[in-house]
């Protein structure tokens, strides 16, 4: 089968990139944007460092803001009426995963009405026509939902997060500005990064991963590590190299999937609305012990682009535990915490069958079974 790449038409990056949006949505000849955005985004100025510029050029626009951290099936159903009732004709989404997430399903159901339920979107759903048109401009440095073809969204009754994987929801232009960042407190930064980290280690290690995905998984873990610790002190070349480096491992993660440290990040997410990094964080090391035996010679390669030396001249033990606690050193540094207090004995059935049933799951280098999911489950306790 031949392998498949998408990413955004076109994407800036750098420091002012935000200027561009007032150029392309004038390019586009776009009249009014409906902007998604979350409360504390709007609160906090970062919203309006874009709308101030569609402003400065005379761009009309209109905020919708319902939109919580692991945002629900309801954010998408508010935003859907509030965008037919806007006269919009194009969607700006500014935040991190959760504004564009919803972002996306919107857009998706208002091109494509018949999922309306929002709940039939889960997985590859067959969508006719793409969704309208968005400008992605991330303040995370983190999910890259700006380049990925997937969106996640919480199912609150059914305590569960599902994943949708669709070209159609692949945002027109991403605009990836470092200083759409910066005000990102230490905690946040650490664990968007170490989301981040794992896009790139479990995309490298997948089973679909390619050649193509290698680069950019294998850039992205290098600027990742090289850069996380600087992006927590908020220095300007960390928020640069983060702003990239979770780029990056976005054109690569979304093509080819990733693996259980992310099924059950969304099972966490889910079930005690643990922040996405966070939960991603602390699952990252443990899967990567319990993989191992099935990924060759990459975690030579992980640990080299950790900045690891004389990996040439490891055993496979050594490299492979060089690049575990690489990671681990990582986490330790940026404050990541190892344990997740709220787990009870009570819940390990419903986590570990609600992370076998994830859309990550099957590209797991290693098949776990509910059994196996339990364990590494057991280990944050
Ligand atoms: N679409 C994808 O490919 C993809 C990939 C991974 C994760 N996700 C999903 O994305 C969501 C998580 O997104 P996230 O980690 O980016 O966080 P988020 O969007 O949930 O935001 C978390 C909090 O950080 C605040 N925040 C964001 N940027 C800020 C800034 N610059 N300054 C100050 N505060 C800021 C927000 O207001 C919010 O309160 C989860 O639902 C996750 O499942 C999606
Ligand atoms: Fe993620």
């Amino acid at each position: 089968m031949a392998n498949r790449i998408n990413l955004n038409g076109t994407s800036y990056h750098g420091a002012g990139a935000i200027a561009e949006i007032a150029n392309e949505a004038k390019g586009h000849g776009f009249k009014k944007a409906f902007v998604c955005s979350d409360p504390d985004l709007i609160k906090f100025h970062v919203t309006s460092k874009v709308t101030d510029i569609l402003e400065q050029n005379g761009l009309a626009y209109e905020i919708y803001s319902d939109i919580k951290a692991n945002p629900t099936i309801q954010n998408v159903q508010h935003g859907v009426e509030a965008f037919k009732k806007s006269e919009a004709d194009y969607i700006i989404a500014i935040g991190g995963g959760s504004s564009m997430d919803t972002a996306k399903a919107i857009g998706i159901i208002i091109a494509n009405p018949e999922f309306e339920d929002v709940r039939s979107l889960e997985g590859t759903a067959a969508t006719k026509k793409p969704c309208v048109p968005i400008i992605a401009v991330p303040t995370t440095a983190g999910t890259a939902a700006e380049v990925t073809i997937n969106y996640v969204i919480t199912d609150v009754e059914r305590k569960r997060k599902f994943v949708c994987v669709d070209p159609h929801d692949m945002p027109i232009i991403a605009v990836v500005d470092p200083e759409m960042m910066s005000s990102m407190p230490k905690g946040l930064t650490a664990s968007t990064g170490m989301d981040a980290l794992t896009h790139a280690i479990e995309g490298y290690t997948t089973k679909a991963a390619w050649e193509m995905t290698d680069m950019f998984h294998l850039k992205a873990i290098e600027l990742i590590s090289k850069s996380l610790r600087g992006a927590v002190a908020n220095t300007k070349e960390g928020r640069e190299g983060m702003a990239l480096g979770q780029y990056i491992a976005g054109m690569g993660f979304s093509n080819v999937g990733l693996g259980i440290a992310h099924s059950m990040a969304h099972t966490l997410g889910a079930v005690y609305d643990t922040p996405h990094g966070v939960a991603c964080a602390m699952m990252l090391p443990i899967v990567m012990e319990y993989n191992q035996e099935c990924t060759g010679e990459k975690y030579r390669e992980i640990a080299r682009a950790m900045g690891v030396k004389d990996v040439d001249s490891m055993t496979q033990e050594a490299y492979r535990k060089a690049a575990i606690d690489a990671v681990k050193k990582l986490s330790e540094d940026v404050g990541i915490p190892t344990k997740l207090e709220a787990i009870k004995e009570e819940d390990l059935q419903f986590l570990a069958e609600s992370a076998y049933a994830d859309a990550c799951a099957p590209g797991n280098p290693k098949d776990a079974s509910v059994e196996d999911l339990k364990e590494l489950f057991r280990k944050i306790m």
